[in-house]
């Protein structure tokens, strides 16, 4: 039995999103250059999504480029930018032949113009995809997003579009990068730290985390099930009892 088919189909957590981090640990235990690392880190996210879609998941968002980032080296910052440009374009057509629907979250404003303009192409390519939603978190950080949110919020208030008593958890919820995707299930962070380095803060306030020490280019298929049967055997409560999940089941 492979392990795909010990996960509960009907227990699917809707949305996946993975900090994908230990590229440049893979390298040096290689005596590598941090960049082969994150080439190597590609060929992954191709794993990894093609398992995603295999399991019927919705939603994968993959944290591919944090706000922190940009003060990494100017030559690994221009490398990675260059990596995803070429990786997107290479992989566009794929995506949507297998019905891959391609979004954004972040500060696009921030990504240098040809990375932008690769990015709107393969959005608008793929974007009758109706399999998995695959989402780049790229210059995203949440300390942007909801400071960012915030003042858009203060401007419609200003201008009248928005009344102060309507704000609630489900207008804020609009105002975020996010918008009218559901929060993640399930948080996965590979190569061995546990902490969540300023990812997707509001939207995990309920989701389950599962920390693995695998460097990101070692992880695939087989991992991403691993993680999936391993939130199926979490018991989500949301501030309810046990007796309580168990008795409207
Ligand atoms: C994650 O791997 C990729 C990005 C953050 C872009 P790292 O580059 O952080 O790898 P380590 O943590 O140095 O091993
Ligand atoms: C988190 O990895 C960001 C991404 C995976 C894109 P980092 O390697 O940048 O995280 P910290 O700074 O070590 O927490
Ligand atoms: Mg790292």
């Amino acid at each position: 039995m492979s392990l795909i088919d010990k996960i509960d189909k009907n227990r699917l957590p809707a949305h996946i999103a993975i900090i994908m981090d230990g590229n440049g640990r893979w390298a040096k235990a290689r005596g590598l250059e941090r960049g082969e690392g994150h080439r190597e880190g590609v060929n992954a996210i191709k794993r990894v999504v093609e398992a995603a879609s295999k399991a019927s998941i919705q939603y994968l968002t993959l944290y591919a480029f944090s706000t922190e980032n940009w003060s990494r080296p100017t030559e690994e910052v221009k490398g990675l930018m260059d990596l995803m440009v070429y990786a997107i374009s290479r992989e566009t057509a794929d995506l949507k032949r297998n019905g891959v629907r391609i979004r954004t979250i972040g500060d696009m404003n921030r990504l240098p113009g040809y990375a932008r303009t690769a990015l709107e192409e393969c959005i608008r390519e793929t974007a009758e995809g109706t399999g998995v939603t695959l989402v780049l978190a790229l210059s995203y950080s949440s300390k942007w997003e909801l400071t960012t949110a915030a003042g858009r919020i203060a401007a419609d208030v200003v201008k009248g579009v928005l009344p102060e008593g309507d704000i609630d958890e489900e207008t804020f919820a609009g105002y975020l990068t996010t918008r009218g995707i559901p929060d993640p299930d399930l948080l996965i962070r590979t190569g061995g730290e546990q902490r969540i380095s300023n990812f997707l803060l509001w939207q995990c306030a309920y989701a389950e985390f599962y920390f693995t020490d695998t460097f990101w280019p070692d992880f695939g298929e087989d991992a991403l099930y691993e993680a999936i049967i391993g939130y199926q055997g979490r018991e989500r409560r949301f501030g309810k009892t046990s007796e309580q999940i168990e008795s409207a089941q």
